[in-house]
């Protein structure tokens, strides 16, 4: 056996799915040979496990064809994708992708943070949209300067409010100002559900997410609904807001949420009084 043997075989062995062969993908990583005996491992991007069978039996036979008696084939694959918060489910499937803007206290920076991250992305020139899911306390209307100003009503749909080149709704845009809705368990659930189905949000690239303080039904009802691809958390630097922070991590972690990243905010704040 050769070398040349070898990569003439491994060149007649298709990709499953394409037309192309692995040695053309550049997928062949290393070629050994022993007397008759052959190794060869190889690279590929799919996880599948159908793929890696497929390939392990081809090589062997093309291999064994060309002369070899044993042949051992590893294949290198990406792990399987990570199990999603929603377990695939995705009551909005106009969105491609979920940011979720969460902190373990309030006050933090939140509202701040999803404002300056929808803008930035749609200077990118990603289509973004803005989801005011803090039920309680809406103010991205107001942070956005689009407060009193009401969405249109399509049916029994609603068109975002349109600000900076970002699609926004908030309950704050739906109620009148300084109005106050007590919310139950089950209405914060329903109330979420409907930001995703019955607005008409445009092809996504992503939808930021300003969560409600603290880790309850809202995070709980979108997780589910939704899968999201990342969790932001906002924190200040004292000692009880990084515990807070900690929580809203774990919850991240709990929700199979992707943790993104952590923005430390006011960081450089020096109180006066000190
Ligand atoms: N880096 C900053 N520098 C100065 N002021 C800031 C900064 N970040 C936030 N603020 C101000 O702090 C206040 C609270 O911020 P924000 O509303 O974004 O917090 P939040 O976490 O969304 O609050 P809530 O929990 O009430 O929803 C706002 O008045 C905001 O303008
Ligand atoms: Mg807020």
């Amino acid at each position: 056996m050769t070398k040349e043997i070898v990569e003439s075989a491994l060149s007649k062995v298709i990709y499953p799915g394409f037309q192309k062969d692995i040695a053309s993908f550049g997928f062949v990583d290393k070629i050994e040979i022993d007397g008759a005996d052959v190794n060869v491992e190889i690279t590929i991007t799919s996880s599948a496990d159908e793929v890696s069978e497929e390939l392990k039996k081809n090589i062997d036979l093309e291999v064994s064809k060309a002369g070899a008696e044993k042949v051992t084939v590893k294949v290198n694959k990406p792990a399987v994708p990570r199990e999603t918060s929603s377990h695939g489910k995705n009551i909005a499937p106009v969105v491609k992708n979920f940011v979720m803007v969460s902190s373990g206290k309030g006050g933090v920076g939140k509202s701040t943070t999803s404002v300056n991250l929808a803008i930035a992305l749609a200077m990118q020139g990603k289509k973004v949209g803005l989801l005011d899911a803090d039920i309680y306390g809406p103010n991205i209307p107001r942070m956005l300067g689009v407060e009193g100003q009401r969405p249109e009503v399509v049916g029994n749909k609603v068109r975002p409010i349109q600000a900076y080149g970002i699609e926004m709704i908030s309950m704050g845009s739906l109620m009148n100002d300084g109005e106050a809705l007590i919310w139950r368990g089950s209405l914060i659930i329903k109330a979420i559900q409907q930001f995703l189905t019955d607005i008409l949000w445009s092809e996504l690239d992503v939808l930021v997410i300003d969560m409600p303080p603290g880790t309850g039904d809202a995070q709980l009802t979108l997780a589910q609904s939704v899968p999201v691809t990342a969790g932001v958390t906002v924190t200040t630097p004292q000692t009880v807001a990084l515990d807070d922070a900690e929580r809203s991590l774990s919850m991240f972690k709990k929700l199979n949420i992707p943790i993104a990243g952590i923005v430390e905010n006011m960081s450089g704040f020096i109180c006066p009084e000190t």
